[in-house]
């Protein structure tokens, strides 16, 4: 059901210490930080093979990514993204086998523009995985 890993996504309280840490540091090549305000973060994309890292910041009011950093306050991974095909009998099937999904349980559009779920961090093993339909 759950094909490869789209992304994974880490939660970061300065995007210009971030830059410096994944650009500098670690030497790896960044995008410029692209603000998407419908989604309450500002997102710096690394391309590692065919898959890629994304860099969250929060951007406005309600951010979805303000209570991580308020509990992880140098920032951490946020969720790891998996691509499936079906997103509704994905999540049917995950409903079957006991695991919550977030909110009403109807696919939202993405950041990439496709549709995705979460589920709840407390049904794999504390961690908040993405669903995204490729
Ligand atoms: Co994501």
């Amino acid at each position: 059901m759950l094909d490869k890993v789209n992304h994974i996504a880490i939660a970061v309280p300065d995007m210009d210490e971030a830059k410096r840490q994944w650009g500098q540091k670690l030497g790896v090549k960044i995008s410029a930080p692209l603000p998407q305000p419908e989604h309450g973060v500002t997102v710096i994309f690394i391309e590692m093979g065919d898959t890629k890292i994304e860099l969250l910041e929060p951007l406005g009011e309600a951010s979805p990514i303000s209570r991580f950093l308020e509990q992880n306050p140098d920032g951490g991974m946020h969720h790891i993204c998996f691509e499936v095909k079906d997103i509704l009998a994905a999540r049917d099937y995950l409903i079957e086998q006991g695991a919550r999904i977030l909110g009403d349980g109807t696919p939202k559009i993405g950041a990439h523009g496709k549709p995705v779920l979460f589920i709840h961090p407390k049904d794999v093993s504390g961690t908040l995985i993405e669903l995204e339909q490729v």
